[in-house]
């Protein structure tokens, strides 16, 4: 093991990132101070727990953004914070108090508590792209110059609308805030975050990323033009800046840029046993991806490690050993094969059985070659 680095703090330790990010603190040798709403909720607290390292370098620690000085405790005496938390509830029925204020006054009191304590080099603020492309029309490339029209997002009100105007409000807040006080801070802008994880329940971006395949459509408008990257780049960029000493201002994280049309496609060659979407109602089929620029992480020194099919086939692989999604939208049967249908000819999608009795003809939905797919219920 490497020199123990730290403490470090770790806020939202509980959530997808944030448990992620602790896991790979650990691996690289910091001792870690996680801090969690609920430190009670086992449900929460035992993938941190039973990482590796944790018996020596683990600390949970009960913090809440809605409640002023709650940081304090976790911060004194440590060298970093990572600020990962944030609330996302997207069904508030009192978005401005309970996501916006919260966002906002939980990063300033973190800030507050990074002060009083004198210890802290570096704050790393987990931002989102949503603050950076959130705008009525999309242009071809976004870099970190930009910030999104948050008079835009409060006309339309978006799915999501509270979550981007929080961020918004949140990161501009804490630059004002290190800059007055002289605290070294610097914002890391991941667009949607896809692989593995170590959390009981699925992430929000999973239900994202994965709504092609569990159908869930209110999520496709995400999807129309978006940027992945995979969960282990994010945490590694977060320590990537933590670490280098030449690192400032807002950075971008983000290796994939891709359309709804393109996501689908991809996703229906690679993952047969799902049944996957390829028209979308109002998205124009020619739609063009928008580029999110890493350059200025890059330029860094930092380097992506993971493909496009790498995020998909671990993040697909935990939600189905955590029992997250189905195997499988549906059956593939061999002709000739396992049931033995005793397929004879096929012409397009018109088969003849050959005799053979299939009660549910009209399940059939295609037919490729020697294979019939019948769709499940
Ligand atoms: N995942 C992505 O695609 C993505 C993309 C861009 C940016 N981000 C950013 O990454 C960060 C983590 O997101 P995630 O995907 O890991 O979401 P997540 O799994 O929902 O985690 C969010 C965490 O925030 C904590 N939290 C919520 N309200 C809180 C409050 N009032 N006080 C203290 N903690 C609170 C939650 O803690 P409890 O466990 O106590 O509920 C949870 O651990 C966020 O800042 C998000 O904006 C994520």
């Amino acid at each position: 093991m490497e020199n123990v680095k730290g403490p470090v703090v770790v806020t939202g330790a509980s959530g997808y990132v944030g448990s992620w990010l602790v896991m790979k603190l650990l691996q690289y040798g910091y001792t870690v101070r996680a801090t969690v709403r609920d430190p009670r909720d086992i449900r929460k607290t035992k993938p941190l727990l039973d990482l590796p390292g944790a018996d020596e370098r683990l600390t949970i620690w009960k913090a809440d953004l809605s409640e002023d000085g709650s940081f304090d405790e976790a911060i004194n005496g440590c060298t970093g914070v990572y600020h990962v938390a944030t609330p996302m509830d997207f069904d508030s029925e009192d978005p401005e108090n309970e996501v916006i204020k919260p966002t906002i006054n939980g990063v300033l009191g973190i800030m507050k508590s990074c002060k009083k304590a004198g210890t802290v080099k570096r704050v790393i603020f987990t931002s989102s792209a949503g603050t950076v492309n959130v705008q009525e029309y999309q242009m071809p490339e976004y870099d970190e110059s930009s910030w999104s029209d948050i008079d835009f997002i409060r006309r339309v009100k978006m799915t999501g609308w509270m979550y981007f105007v929080s961020k918004i409000l949140a990161e501009k807040a804490a630059w004002d805030f290190a800059k007055e006080n002289e605290i070294q801070f610097i914002s890391i802008i991941p667009t949607l975050v896809v692989g593995p994880f170590i959390t009981s329940t699925m992430p929000p971006s999973m239900i994202t990323a994965l709504s092609l395949i569990t159908g869930n459509e209110a999520h496709y408008s995400i999807l129309k033009q978006i940027q992945l990257v995979h969960l282990d780049d994010v945490c590694k960029a977060h320590i990537f800046l933590f670490e280098n000493p030449e690192a400032s201002g807002r950075y971008i994280c983000s290796s994939y840029d891709t359309t709804i049309y393109d996501l689908a496609r991809k996703i229906k060659d690679k993952y047969p046993q799902y049944a996957i979407p390829q028209k979308f109602e109002g998205i124009d089929d020619q739609i063009k991806p928008v580029h999110f620029s890493s350059k200025k992480l890059i330029d860094l020194g930092f380097k992506y490690q993971y493909t496009f099919e790498e995020m998909f086939d671990e993040g697909i692989r935990s939600c189905i050993e955590k029992n997250l999604i189905p195997r499988q939208t549906q059956e593939r049967y061999y002709a000739d094969d396992k049931l033995n249908l005793g397929c004879t000819k096929m012409t397009n999608d018109k088969l003849d059985l050959g005799g053979m009795k299939i009660n549910s003809m009209d399940k059939i939905v295609r037919g490729h070659n020697e294979q019939v797919s019948v769709a499940l219920q």
